[in-house]
């Protein structure tokens, strides 16, 4: 079985390039099919996520061309099929960006109902609702979300919690809906905007991206573009808290610092140095880290996506820290892991109370979900001995070649998939 094989204790040392960003990347390949006209998009994240999406696209009828690894050609003029069914589409929750881009386009699909991360439960209520209230009938059976309109009209949608998914959906299928949508309490992240300059280059009309308030004029029709993905600010921040756990010095090269700022603030408040430039973030770590409390947020709050990461580092600060998630409510599945490396954590509903130990030991453990499985690399590297981590399918969800950028910064980790490689690598390192 796959697993990653580490042997903890160097500082991580040197630059890393940052891919595109996976969340917007999900959300721009299911629109690029709205129009019959050719797209095509650069700095596409080489990961299972996108490659799933990309395989749904091509099973209903899209036509996908890789013109290299991170940059696709996508057409959908050719869509025959507007059911997306079959058991490798549940396992990406982003599937369900295809209902919102095919009613949009052709006033009708189905979606198998997503899967994704298990980090709680995670209605749907607000998609439907915004798609509802756009004219749709949507129900659900058999598994399927089926939703249909005979027309689509623009409509004044309240979001009840700030959500990035239905934000994204309904944004697009009230692209080509008759008139006037806006959506109040929209998300803002910034993969939400990434996806709205996107549409617009399509020749959409959305303005207030990135604000509360999102205002949609429905057009006739989209056009082809060629369109850059942002950087992923996530595997941004979780090489910059690689650096803060191992005590290195990491510069996160192309990314987008402005979209890192809750993460640099929080990495300042645990003593480590954080320097900024137009494209690039450097974090030294020199000393003991110091504790701290967080909440996670939407943006510009500090990510959810973010909060393993975050304590992770802050299981080895000196003092006692509390870490708050406000968004999924069972996004603590990893802390029996850290437990086994010896960090010392109490969790009650959604709050855990971390109390800083003076190292990690190494450990067998399994990634319970992506980022709370690249939340116990960092762990592992930074604990004395050797870790292996299994599940790491998780992990390939949203970090492409993971190992080997960590490898690159001098961490001692390795793809092993056989006993013998583990104990290979075991000899090799020491
Ligand atoms: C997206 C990201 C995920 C990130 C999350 C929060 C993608 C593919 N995934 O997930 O990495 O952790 O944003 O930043 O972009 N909710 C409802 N009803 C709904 C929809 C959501 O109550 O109809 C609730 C959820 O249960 C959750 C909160 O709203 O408590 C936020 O969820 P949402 O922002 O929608 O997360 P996702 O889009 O699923």
């Amino acid at each position: 079985m796959e697993q990653y094989a580490i042997k903890g204790g160097n500082p991580l040392v040197g630059e890393v390039e940052i891919g595109g960003a996976k969340n917007a990347a999900l959300a721009i390949l299911a629109a690029s099919v709205m129009t019959d006209e050719t797209v095509v998009i650069e700095n596409m994240p080489d990961v299972r996520d996108t490659n799933v999406l990309l395989q749904a696209i091509e099973s209903i009828g899209g036509i996908v061309e890789r013109i290299d690894r991170h940059t696709v050609r996508i057409n959908g003029s050719q869509i025959h099929n507007l059911v997306i069914d079959g058991d490798y589409i549940k396992k990406i929750r982003a599937s369900y960006y295809l209902l919102g881009a095919l009613l949009g386009k052709y006033k009708k699909a189905e979606v198998a109902l997503p899967g994704g991360c298990n980090i709680g439960s995670r209605p749907i209520d607000q998609h439907i609702k915004g798609f509802r209230a756009l004219g749709a009938n949507v129900n659900i059976a058999h598994g399927l979300i089926h939703a249909e309109a005979e027309r689509l009209l623009g409509s004044h949608i309240y979001m009840d919690v700030v959500t990035v998914g239905a934000t994204i959906n309904v944004m697009m299928a009230a692209v080509m809906a008759e008139g006037q949508t806006i959506i109040e309490n929209a998300a803002k992240e910034p993969h939400v905007v990434d996806l709205a300059n996107f549409l617009n280059s399509m020749g959409a009309n959305i303005k207030g991206a990135g604000t509360d308030v999102i205002r949609i004029r429905g057009v006739a029709r989209l056009h082809k573009t060629e369109y850059t993905i942002i950087p992923d600010q996530i595997e941004a921040g979780t090489f910059m808290f690689a650096a803060a756990v191992t005590k290195g010095d990491i510069t996160v090269k192309n990314v987008i610092p402005k979209h890192l700022e809750s993460i640099s603030a929080k990495l300042l408040e645990i003593g480590c140095e954080v320097e900024e430039s137009d494209d690039a973030v450097r974090v030294v770590a020199s000393k003991r880290l110091s504790h701290t409390h967080v909440k996670t947020l939407p943006y510009p709050g500090f990510p959810t996506d973010m909060q393993p990461q975050i304590a992770v580092a802050l299981g080895l600060s000196n003092g006692t820290s509390i870490v708050t998630e406000s968004i999924f409510e069972n996004r603590f599945k990893y802390v029996d892991e850290l437990t086994r490396m010896g960090a010392s954590i109490k969790v009650e509903s959604n709050t855990a109370i971390i109390d800083g130990v003076d190292r990690y030991t190494g450990a067998s453990i399994t990634a319970p979900d992506l980022r709370a499985g690249a939340a116990l690399v960092l762990a592992g590297l930074a604990a004395e001995g050797f870790t292996t981590i299994d599940e790491i399918r998780y992990i390939e969800r949203g970090y492409e070649d993971f190992p080997q950028k960590l490898q690159s910064l001098g961490a001692q980790i390795e793809l092993v998939d056989t006993d013998k490689e583990l104990q290979k690598f075991k000899l090799r390192v020491g």
